[in-house]
C-alpha cells in the first residue's frame, strides 16, 4: 500500500481537503481507464485521421501532462518513468519541449498498452504522494494545477469516445463500443425562447472552475433574439436533404461549398445510405437513423448552411449564454454541443496565464468557432453554462449539432 493510501485511509484523517482531492483525483483516473477497458491494445493503437489520436496516446498524454506540470517541478526526487516519453506525449506545448508529429501519433506499437498502463500507476502514485506530503505553503498552487489537470483529462475523455467512434466507423464490419448503448433522451420542447433587448452579464463569475478562456466576466447588449429551445433533429436534417441542401451553392459559405465538394459530403458524418435508407454509425454500432433524435456529426459550414435553408441563423455564444443562465433552452447539456456564429475571440481584457499552461487555451483564438453546452461524450460534471469549446469550421467528428436563432 502507497503511502498516500495509507494516508487517505487513515481513520483519524486530519486533512479532508487533501483526502478529497485525493479521491477527485482517483476518480478521473479511472473514469479514463473505464473509457478504455472494451479496447483491446490493437483498438488503441489506431488514428483514423490527423484529427484523431489513439487510445493509448490519451492514455498517456493526460499521464504526461500530471508528471509534467505538477509531479516534476514540485518532487526533485521523482523518478521520471521513462525519459522518452516526453517527446511521445506532449501534445503542443512549445515550452514544454520537441513533440512527436501528431498525423503520427497511430504509428507508434510502442510502448504497448501495457506498458502505459505501467506510467500511469507510476504517475498515479506520484501525485497522491505529493498531495498527501506537499508543505502547508506550497499546497494551494499543487491544487491548482491538479484541477487543472483533472479538467485536461476530462477533456481527453470525451475525446477518446469521439475518435475510437470515428476509427471504427472507418471499419467495414462496424464494430460497437459497447452494444448495449443508448443514446441520451432528448427533452425537446417546441418553440422559441424570446430574449428581448437588454444588457447581460456573460462569462465566468467565480462559480467554481473554469477555463481561462471562460473571463473575464463582462457585459453585452444582446437581443432582440429568439432562439429555439429545441435541437435541430435528423427528420428536419433529411429535410433539408431531400431538398437538395448539399447540391446548392447558394446556401453555403464559399469555404463550405469547397469543403462540400472536396469532402463529398452528402449527409452528417456518421449517416449511410443503405439502398435508400439510413443509418447512423453509433457507439452502440450501426443503427437505424431516429428522426426525432437531434442531428449530430455536423461541421459548422453544415449547420450555417441548414440555418440559411430554414430562413433562420446560428445564434450567437452570448445569446445562447443569457437563454441558458434563464433556463430557456431544452437540450443545452448532455446530448450535442451546439455550433454558435461565434468566433473563437479572447474577452475583453483575457490574458493567457504564464509559462507552458499560458498554451492551454489562448493560442488557439483564431479561425474557430464557439460551441457551447456539452455533449453525450462530455463527463459528468465537466459541463458549465460558460464553457467554451472550440473546433475549425470543417470539424465534426465531434458530437456536434445545433439549434437555430430568429431575429425576426
Ligand atoms: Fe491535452
Amino acid at each position: 500500500m502507497s503511502t498516500a493510501a495509507l494516508f487517505v485511509d487513515a481513520p483519524a484523517f486530519a486533512h479532508p481537503e487533501r483526502a478529497r482531492w485525493i479521491e477527485a483525483f482517483r476518480r478521473v483516473r479511472q473514469e479514463t481507464e473505464r473509457r478504455a477497458a472494451p479496447l483491446s491494445p490493437e483498438d488503441q493503437v489506431i488514428q483514423s485521421m490527423p484529427d484523431a489520436s489513439p487510445i493509448k496516446w490519451h492514455r498517456a498524454h493526460t499521464t504526461w501532462f500530471f508528471e509534467t506540470f505538477l509531479v516534476q517541478p514540485n518532487r526533485p526526487d521523482y523518478a521520471t518513468f521513462d525519459q522518452r516519453f516526453a517527446f511521445l506525449f506532449n501534445s503542443y506545448y512549445v515550452a514544454a519541449g520537441p513533440r512527436h508529429a501528431r498525423p503520427k501519433r497511430g504509428l507508434i506499437t510502442r510502448p504497448s498498452a501495457a506498458e502505459v498502463a505501467d506510467y500511469r500507476a507510476h504517475v498515479d502514485a506520484a501525485v497522491e504522494r505529493l498531495i498527501a506530503d506537499a508543505s502547508a505553503s506550497a499546497l494551494p498552487e499543487i491544487l491548482r494545477i491538479l484541477e487543472i489537470g483533472l479538467n485536461h483529462e476530462e477533456q481527453h475523455q470525451e475525446l477518446m469516445l469521439t475518435d475510437i467512434l470515428h476509427a471504427f466507423a472507418q471499419n467495414p464490419t462496424a464494430p460497437a463500443y459497447d452494444a448495449n448503448w443508448r443514446p441520451p433522451r432528448s427533452g425537446a420542447k417546441e418553440g422559441f425562447a424570446e430574449l428581448p433587448e437588454g444588457i447581460h452579464t456573460v462569462g465566468h463569475q467565480n462559480e467554481g472552475y473554469c477555463f481561462d478562456n471562460e473571463g473575464p466576466a463582462h457585459r453585452v447588449l444582446v437581443g432582440p433574439v429568439r432562439i429555439a429551445r429545441s435541437l435541430v433533429t435528423n427528420g428536419e436534417w433529411l429535410a433539408f436533404i431531400k431538398d437538395g441542401g448539399y447540391a446548392n451553392p447558394m446556401l453555403w459559405l464559399s469555404d463550405g461549398w469547397t469543403a462540400v465538394q472536396n469532402e463529398s459530403w452528402q449527409a452528417p458524418g456518421h449517416w449511410q445510405d443503405h439502398d435508400g435508407e439510413w443509418r447512423q454509425f453509433t457507439l452502440g454500432g450501426l443503427r437505424p437513423l431516429d428522426p426525432a433524435a437531434p442531428v449530430t456529426h455536423v461541421s459548422y459550414y453544415e449547420a450555417d448552411a441548414f440555418a440559411r435553408w430554414a430562413g433562420k441563423h446560428l445564434p450567437t455564444e452570448q445569446e445562447w449564454e443569457v437563454a441558458a443562465r434563464g433556463g430557456q433552452l431544452a437540450d443545452a447539456f448532455g446530448i450535442v454541443w451546439q455550433w454558435t456564429r461565434s468566433s473563437y475571440s479572447p474577452y475583453p481584457g483575457f490574458v493567457a496565464c504564464d509559462g507552458a499552461l499560458g498554451e492551454y487555451n489562448g493560442k488557439f483564438m483564431i479561425n474557430q468557432m464557439v460551441l457551447r453546452g456539452s455533449s453525450l461524450a462530455t463527463p459528468e460534471g465537466h459541463s458549465r453554462v460558460t464553457y467554451r469549446n472550440f473546433f475549425y469550421p470543417p470539424a465534426r467528428w465531434q458530437f456536434t449539432g445545433l439549434r437555430l436563432a430568429d431575429y425576426n
